[in-house]
């Protein structure tokens, strides 16, 4: 029997580190998926170097962490960066300097590789688990969006894209999701203390603008409710496709707009619509992956 078993990316610093602790201090074993290893050393975890980025390395990583632990319950995408490209700072006024292809970097680790995240969580969360001690298939995602997934901040356009995608694919895989016990979210920290931005920003600020780390655990709580794991319940209760925001001393819950009433095409009739003709075409992809390997 493993204990509860919780895969976070990006856990040796900041808002990763501190969701690694509560874990511990639940009795979690808690896999820590990071670039860099983290500055203390901490029991019940297994540091596995990461780059969320790549396939391959995340991929070996759920492998690994699942053929050693046997179990896969909680899974927090949350390993981010912020932008390392500036069009309009880089803009030159002669017609032989054209601008040269820009880094991408933060769409790569924030969305491809948080979507990669979310592929490898689904397969290893399906798998029979009632050796290791697992109630029932199924687990919890979180991904870290961000404020700056809901409000525009224009200093970052890559990150705020990124993070404004990362609400929508929240919102689009949740109820998706709830089919096989398995629960998607974001928590969209505002202002927090961590590693993420440049040197000297915190200095601008006073502690009555910053919200404290103990906000964005609450969120993380809220939607997971991570003390009672063991019981069976766990799997298949709790939010899907919930956007949290932690600000200050609020977790304030942000809905998906409402649609027009014209939209008839994304009714209730409409949706079936939809999901009928992608299901038709989507049942290749399977099989298509597999064709691909071999
Ligand atoms: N700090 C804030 O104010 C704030 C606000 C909103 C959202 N966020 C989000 O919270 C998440 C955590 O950031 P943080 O604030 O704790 O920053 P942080 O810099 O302290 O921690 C980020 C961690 O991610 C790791 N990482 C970066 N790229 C990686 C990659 N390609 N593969 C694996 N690991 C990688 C880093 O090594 C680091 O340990 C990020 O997604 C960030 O966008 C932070």
């Amino acid at each position: 029997m493993s204990p509860p078993t919780a895969i976070i990316t990006g856990a040796s610093s900041g808002i990763g580190l501190a969701l690694t602790k509560h874990l511990l201090s639940l009795q979690w074993h808690v896999v820590m998926a990071d670039l860099n290893p983290p500055k203390e050393s901490l029991p019940k975890t297994t540091y596995l170097k990461t780059d969320i980025s790549s396939w391959d390395s995340q991929a070996a990583t759920f492998e690994k962490a699942y053929s050693t632990l046997g179990r896969l319950d909680f899974v927090a995408l949350n390993a981010g960066m912020d932008d390392r490209d500036d069009i309009f700072a880089s803009l030159s006024s002669e017609s032989s300097k054209p601008p040269r292809k820009p880094n991408m970097q933060t769409f790569d680790v924030n969305l491809t590789g948080t979507y990669y995240g979310v592929k490898l969580a689904a397969h290893y969360m399906s798998l029979d688990s009632t050796a290791a001690g697992k109630k029932k298939k199924g687990g919890k995602i979180t991904v870290t969006a961000s404020a700056a997934g809901i409000y525009p901040l224009p200093v970052v356009p890559q990150y705020t894209a990124s993070k404004h995608a990362l609400v929508g694919l929240v919102r689009a895989l949740g109820p998706v999701a709830e089919a096989v016990d398995i629960r998607v979210n974001a928590v969209c920290p505002a202002l927090v203390a961590t590693g993420l931005a440049p040197p000297g920003l915190m200095d601008n600020f006073n502690e009555k603008q910053i919200t404290p780390m103990s906000t964005i655990m609450r969120c993380f709580e809220r939607l997971n409710n991570f003390e009672v794991v063991g019981e069976e319940g766990w799997v298949g209760s709790g939010p899907t496709g919930a956007t949290v925001e932690g600000n200050l001393g609020d977790v304030i819950e942000h809905e998906a707009p409402s649609r027009p009433e014209s939209s008839e095409y994304l009714d209730e009739e409409g949706e079936k619509a939809w999901v009928r003709a992608y299901m038709e075409r989507n049942k290749n992809f399977a099989l298509q992956e597999w064709d691909q390997k071999s």
